[in-house]
């Protein structure tokens, strides 16, 4: 992937961390976005230690502000002159809490991050890639953009419509040589994972893990390197023809509950 220029959102822990770690060794250049500029600077020394190759571009953003998405899409062109791909991958999770409980500003703001970031994304980064006549994109869904998860409703709701506007991007912009494709990680250890774990059960929290990962098929959660290798594919040139889908990386789960 060299000379290849992608941005990660929400770049500084997690999936995304993961997946510049992977794309720097690809020789990737990266824009690193994050409204958290304490872990984004901590994410940025580490990357260069590990990669002191590495052209790296770091921008304090929250993706749920049109200006500021707007933002990180110039400073990118600024700096690397081209956007091949865009990893949309900052979310949150949201409270738990059953749907006539669940707290309406909590809603409003999982979908300002979860279902808007992952638009004003694509909107602003979509005309670059069709001047450019080539462009990947991978959104970030989830288990719960093909299912129902008790207590989840507002992500849930959100997940689903970030699987919805990929399969729109996919038939929109196809024509501009741009593919567009979400990912739908089960359980992965990330710090949101473990946060969920502990609101599961707040006692022992491993016992939640424990029991979560005893139902999947493979009987282990999944990690970030995993979902990073899976993005650096659908991200890259290699991908070539696969567009609009909703891939899965659970282990097989989602095998369990039917349709997906
Ligand atoms: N970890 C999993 O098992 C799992 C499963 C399914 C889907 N996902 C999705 O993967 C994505 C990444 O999750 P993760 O587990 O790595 O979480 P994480 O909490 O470890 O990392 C998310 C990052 O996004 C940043 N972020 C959050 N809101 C932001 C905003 N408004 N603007 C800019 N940055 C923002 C955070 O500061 C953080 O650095 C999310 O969209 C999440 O819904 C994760």
């Amino acid at each position: 992937m060299k000379n290849r220029v992608i941005i990660i959102t929400g770049g500084a822990s997690g999936l995304g961390y993961a997946t510049a770690e992977e794309l720097a060794s690809r020789e990737a250049n990266i824009t690193l976005v994050d409204y958290n500029k304490e872990a984004l600077d901590a994410s940025k020394k580490q990357l260069e230690q590990k990669y002191p190759g590495v052209k790296l571009l770091t921008v304090v953003a929250d993706v749920s502000d049109q200006q500021q998405v707007k933002n990180y899409v110039d400073e990118t062109i600024k700096t690397f002159g081209r956007i091949d791909g865009l990893y949309n991958n900052a979310g949150i999770e949201g409270k738990q809490a059953p749907m006539v409980d669940y707290d309406v500003d909590v809603f409003k703001k999982v979908i300002d991050i979860n279902i808007l970031g992952v638009y004003y994304g694509m909107r602003y980064v979509i005309p670059i890639m069709q001047k450019q006549g080539y462009g990947r994109i991978v959104n970030v869904s989830s288990v719960g953009g093909i299912r129902g998860v008790i207590n989840q409703t507002a992500y849930v709701a959100s997940k689903h419509a970030v699987t919805g506007m990929t399969k729109n991007a996919a038939i929109e912009y196809g024509k501009d040589g741009i593919l567009t494709n979400a990912i739908a990680p089960g359980a992965i250890l990330t710090p949101m994972v473990e946060t969920a774990f502990k609101e599961v059960n707040p006692d022992d929290p491993k016992a939640a893990e424990h029991e979560y990962a005893s139902r999947n098929p493979t009987r282990a959660l999944g990690k970030p390197v995993d979902v990073a290798k899976a993005v650096a594919f659908l991200i890259s040139e290699e991908n070539g023809y696969i567009s609009g889908q909703t891939i899965a990386i659970d282990g097989g789960e989602s095998r369990l509950y039917g349709n997906a």
